[in-house]
């Protein structure tokens, strides 16, 4: 019998390409900050999560997402806006559903990007790190389960999930450009209360730059299928404990604008070169 799970992924594709034979390359998955990317999209395609039966949609009122198909450049791209929070409820299977769909669609490559609390020696809030690696084990594995052998191996290898040919390119990108990019370790942790300074203290000791409420899992999920990603966090505050102010959505969420235009640059500059590598 086949795997559920797979079963309910192959009605999402066929869903979507009842709507767009668009085969894309990359897949982008966009974190606070760059809410308006599409503005930097060719489009030729848009299809909304609520019109693909099965899809998670946030209940969240103006939370609703969909999916970009175009070009940035001369790559052909499939971008996310909207992502799904495991700390909303969903089951993890469906956290990283879309970007498994994303992989299914075609797409080789995973750009991960989010909004993420700093902890790394001389970060400051609006600074872009490059996710070098990542720690997962504060979150829920989403390949627990009866593993789905259509997309990959029961123990997948986790030795470079982020490539490094695909950092060279972004660091390379960020120097064209004048950009400062730190690099880190980035840990995702459930949310969606931010960490107390304790927490951020331990994680710190763990070798931790930054942390924040999503990624991993989908990289888990993406490197599963053997996807190539990469990933770049928006450092939107300092973590707990590290500033005088108390944590707030909305400091986030003003950080994260503040910073869209360089870490709007950074993404399609460098997603401009990967199509030569495809
Ligand atoms: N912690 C967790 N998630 C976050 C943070 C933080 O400090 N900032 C933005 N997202």
């Amino acid at each position: 019998m086949a795997n559920k799970l797979y079963e309910k992924l192959s009605n999402c594709v066929e869903a979507v390409r009842s709507k767009t034979d668009f085969v894309p390359d990359v897949a982008l998955v966009l974190g606070s900050g760059l809410g308006n990317y599409a503005e930097n999209i060719k489009v030729t395609a848009e299809i909304e999560y609520k019109d693909i039966p099965g899809f998670p949609v946030s209940t969240v009122p103006g939370h609703a997402g969909k999916f970009i198909f175009g070009y940035v450049g001369d790559t052909k791209v499939v971008c996310m806006k909207g992502r799904v929070h495991f700390y909303e409820g969903y089951d993890i299977s469906d956290v990283v559903l879309p970007v498994r769909l994303m992989g299914m669609l075609g797409a080789k490559i995973l750009f991960l990007t989010n909004a993420s609390g700093g902890l790394g020696e001389g970060f400051g809030a609006g600074d872009l790190m490059l996710i070098t690696d990542h720690i997962s084990c504060f979150a829920p594995n989403p390949l627990i389960g009866a593993n789905i052998d259509e997309l990959g191996p029961r123990f997948p290898d986790m030795s470079e999930v982020y490539k490094k040919d695909l950092q060279d390119i972004i660091k390379e990108t960020a120097k064209e450009n004048g950009i400062e990019l730190k690099e880190g370790v980035y840990c995702q942790i459930t949310g969606p209360s931010f960490e107390s300074p304790a927490e951020i203290r331990m994680l710190g000791k763990l070798g931790v730059s930054a942390v924040g409420m999503s990624t991993v899992n989908e990289a888990i999920a993406a490197n599963h299928m053997g996807l190539k990603i990469c990933g770049v966090s928006c450092i939107c505050n300092l973590a707990s404990g590290l500033s005088e102010n108390p944590l707030s959505h909305e400091e986030v969420q003003e950080a994260a604008d503040k910073a869209a235009p360089l870490f709007t640059k950074l993404v399609t500059e460098s997603i401009k070169k990967f199509s030569k590598g495809l």
